[in-house]
């Protein structure tokens, strides 16, 4: 990977998105840079760092993925060639504006975070919706999701209250100073490759087809060691992202969830037949699938199933450690190896 390449990767703000292949970048550019091919779908984006990468490349890139939460960063970061937040857009992000109707501050009082960071919450989410421009709409969403990420001991709402606060920096700053560090983060990444990417956020069986030189399967590992269920981790700010327009929170729940997004790679039931599909879908494509050695379908029959479109199939390994481990069973499954599936032909 030349210089250049490698330092604009860099600018992709971090997100401890789970199973976000971040650290793989450069491993996933090793093996997918001679691939012939110019139009390229990101098909499970998560932090949509894979989808920067292919920007970077030049590619013409388009994502998806069924969390409003990947689909606001992937507009902010991938769709988005020009838009940046001036100092004007964050000042007005940052006035204050008594037109909410304190809605974060209500429904999670003492759950997440301080009375006055919900309040900042609710004050700023209103500040955005002012913002006319649909991509300095999602620069700033996504600043906010990512303050929000970044305060939360672990990153993720699946627990209420700070029990897992480890006295780090992230957790002492206050939600407006991440908030602003995350807009010069978000910021600083957007550039223009000359190309028309798009942002998708749809079940990716329901994506519309179209030809794609290139498709990059990331889907949720399934795995018998731990649960993969994203929306259950991200729920809060999933809502955060259309003030809890699009999801219905089922108020009996103690961290004040909605219903899981169900998918198909979420059980050993399903898993199979959902490769089978997407393999089926994009059949005339290049496949590309990140998966990893303590999951399902386990590596041969991940061949096995590939074999059936394609008639080329080669597999790339990369020793990872997940840093990602809050099961216990992930000490004894520490070492877990990555894979690529590349088909073709
Ligand atoms: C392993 S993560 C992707 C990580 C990403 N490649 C990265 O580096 O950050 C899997 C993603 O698949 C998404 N997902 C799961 N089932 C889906 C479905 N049926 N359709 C679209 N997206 C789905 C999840 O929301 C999650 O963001």
């Amino acid at each position: 990977m030349n210089e250049k390449l490698n330092e604009k990767i860099d600018l992709f703000p971090r997100t401890r998105f789970m199973g976000s292949k971040q650290k793989l970048l450069r491993f996933i550019y090793e093996n997918v840079s001679d691939i012939k091919g110019e139009k390229v779908l990101d098909a499970f984006s998560g932090s949509g760092c894979v989808s920067y990468l292919f920007k970077a490349m030049g590619k013409e890139v388009e994502t998806n993925d069924f969390l409003k939460y990947s689909f606001v960063i992937a507009l902010a970061t991938i769709e988005n060639n020009y838009y940046k937040l001036s100092q004007n857009d964050i000042k007005l992000l940052l006035k204050d504006n008594k037109s909410h109707e304190g809605f974060i501050s209500r429904t999670f009082e003492g759950l997440y975070f301080t009375d006055i960071d919900n309040l900042f919450l609710d004050q700023t989410y209103a500040n955005i919706e002012l913002l006319e421009n649909p991509y300095k709409k999602a620069l700033a969403l996504a600043s906010l999701a990512r303050a929000c990420v970044k305060k939360r001991p672990r990153g993720i709402f699946t627990y209420v209250g700070m029990r897992y606060d480890d006295g780090r920096n992230d957790i002492k700053l206050s939600m407006k100073e991440h908030f602003k560090k995350s807009i010069a983060q978000f910021n600083s990444c957007v550039f223009d490759n000359g190309r028309k990417n798009r942002a998708f956020n749809k079940d990716i069986f329901n994506l519309d087809d179209a030809d794609y030189d290139i498709v990059y399967f990331d889907p949720p590992y399934c795995s018998l060691y731990s649960d993969n269920d994203y929306s259950r981790r991200y729920h809060f700010v999933e809502g955060l992202m259309s003030n809890w327009e699009h999801v219905k929170i089922n108020p009996k729940t103690k961290t004040k969830k909605f219903s899981r997004f169900l998918s198909p790679f979420d059980s050993k039931q399903s898993v199979y037949d959902a490769f089978e599909r997407i393999f089926k879908k994009f059949e005339d494509s290049v496949l590309i699938v990140s998966y990893s050695s303590n999951s399902l379908p386990t590596f041969e029959e991940m061949i096995e199933i590939m074999k059936k479109y394609k008639s080329k199939v080669v597999v790339e390994e990369f020793n990872h450690k997940y840093s990602f481990g809050n099961q216990k069973n992930d000490l004894e499954n520490n070492t877990v190896k990555e894979y690529l599936f590349i088909g073709k032909d």
